[in-house]
């Protein structure tokens, strides 16, 4: 049965579709079965994943699927025979209303998903950045959070706002909602800020793990822009060896090796 992680953070350009990427190459890399879910209407995994073919799925993304115009088996695509998508789409903002106003509109996700689940190992779904029915749809599917953020001023701070709706979460439709762990991305040794912004971040929130550190690497934007995972654009970098070991610690942690 899989693991259902939300990679979220409703700050803007911290790098959950990098993460939800990258994460998803390691894991299948090590031989694991993955499904990657776009919730995000602007749809850059897909993009990245599929480029222009996101105009085939019209009919067939997750948005129908919500919305039960599609049913799950039909909406997944293969990106390879470990990885799997189910794309987001640009008219996905346009089935935000009718998805508010369906009835259980907050476990749309959780039930169209949940016949596939014995199918894989994990199942990443990669978060819009912002509070709405998306984000509560992902989180209620969830098993665990991941939170990419940025060592900023406002990126530590930032964090209260994800585990008050994690807070409300598992008071209204996910007990057992996990934080498994935030992951400070883009990082720099050029300045002290960001290990002054690291030790802030531990001495804020002590019950929050802090994984595996990404570094500020041109590599992880070009790969991007390239539509590969890191893994494939520069193997040797410093960025995919944050990868592989970031993998390695979720492995660990939801197979407790
Ligand atoms: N460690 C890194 N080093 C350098 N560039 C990075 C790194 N992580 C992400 N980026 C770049 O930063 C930009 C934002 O990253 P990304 O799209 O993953 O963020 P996001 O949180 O998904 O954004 P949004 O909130 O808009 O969905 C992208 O151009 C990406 O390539
Ligand atoms: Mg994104």
């Amino acid at each position: 049965m899989a693991a259902v992680i939300s990679i979220a953070n409703q700050k803007g350009g911290v790098g959950k579709t990098t993460l939800t990427l990258n994460l998803g190459y390691g894991l299948a890399r090590m031989g694991r079965k993955v499904l990657l879910i776009d919730v995000d209407p602007q749809f850059n995994l897909t993009f990245g994943l599929i480029g222009m073919d996101v105009l085939n799925y019209e009919t067939t993304n997750v948005g129908t699927l919500m919305t039960r115009e599609s049913s799950v088996e039909e909406t997944i695509v293969e990106i390879t025979e470990n990885l799997h998508l189910i794309p987001s789409h640009l008219n996905l903002s346009a089935k935000e209303i009718e998805i508010i106003n369906a009835y259980n509109r907050e476990r749309r996700l959780e039930k169209a998903i949940s016949p596939v689940l014995p199918d894989y190992d994990y199942v990443l779904i990669d978060n819009p950045p912002s509070m709405g029915i998306f984000l509560v749809n992902s989180l209620t599917a969830s098993d665990y959070v991941l939170i990419p953020l940025e060592l900023s001023y406002f990126g530590v701070i930032g964090m209260q706002l994800m585990f008050n709706l994690m807070a409300m979460i598992r008071e209204e439709t996910n007990e057992s909602l996990t934080l498994m762990g935030l992951v400070p991305n883009k990082f720099t040794r050029q300045t002290k800020v960001p290990q002054t912004r690291l030790k802030e971040l531990r001495e804020t929130y002590p019950d929050a793990p802090i994984l595996t550190t990404i570094p500020k690497a041109i590599a992880l934007e070009k790969a991007q822009g390239e539509g590969v995972s890191i893994f494939d654009y520069e193997p040797e970098g410093r960025a995919a060896r944050a990868f592989e070991k970031l993998t390695r610690e979720v492995i660990s942690i939801v197979e407790g090796e």
